[in-house]
């Protein structure tokens, strides 16, 4: 079957299975920041944005992506690489593994227009599991990076 999305600013056509999940079309295809974390649609490592809102690709099927925009990390690098050397400056990661489903969230969070509090960060990461840290430094990090004036 051919899907057609934006992905990443870029119109592509993808020839997908019926039963495909966004995750595996989207690797296939090169689009390798995005991966799989887990078998139980839980950890939130697979998150990319459909029209610019955070989705697990692993529970997705590559067929309802037909018309819709995609940004994966390859498309928000600048974005990425400064949350990512701020989590590294302040501690607040440790193996990176849970890194490009949280700045997508992230991103979706600044681009959404609503305030940086507790609230909307808790909610923006609610799906997203890391193994190593307690996911307060996370938090703490994420705050400032955003400019968060309270901190
Ligand atoms: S791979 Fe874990 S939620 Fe998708
Ligand atoms: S820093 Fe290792 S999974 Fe989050």
């Amino acid at each position: 079957m051919k899907v057609n999305a934006t992905i990443n600013g870029m119109k592509r056509v993808l020839d997908v299975q019926p039963d495909e999940y966004l995750v595996d079309t989207l690797r296939r295809y090169n689009y390798l920041s995005v991966r799989r974390g887990c078998d139980t649609t839980s950890c939130g490592v697979c998150t990319i944005l459909v029209d610019d809102q955070p989705v697990p690709s692993c529970a997705y099927l590559s067929v309802r992506a037909d018309g819709k925009t995609i940004t994966t990390v390859e498309g928000i690098p600048k974005h990425a690489e400064k949350l990512s050397e701020h989590f590294g400056e302040t501690g607040a990661d440790q193996c990176g593994f849970c890194n490009s489903g949280i700045a997508l969230s992230v991103y979706a969070l600044q681009k959404s227009g609503k305030g940086i509090t507790d609230e909307t960060l808790r909610h923006y990461l609610v799906g997203h599991l890391c193994r190593c840290t307690g996911y307060q430094a996370q938090h703490q990090a994420i705050k400032k990076y955003l400019g968060d004036s309270d901190e």
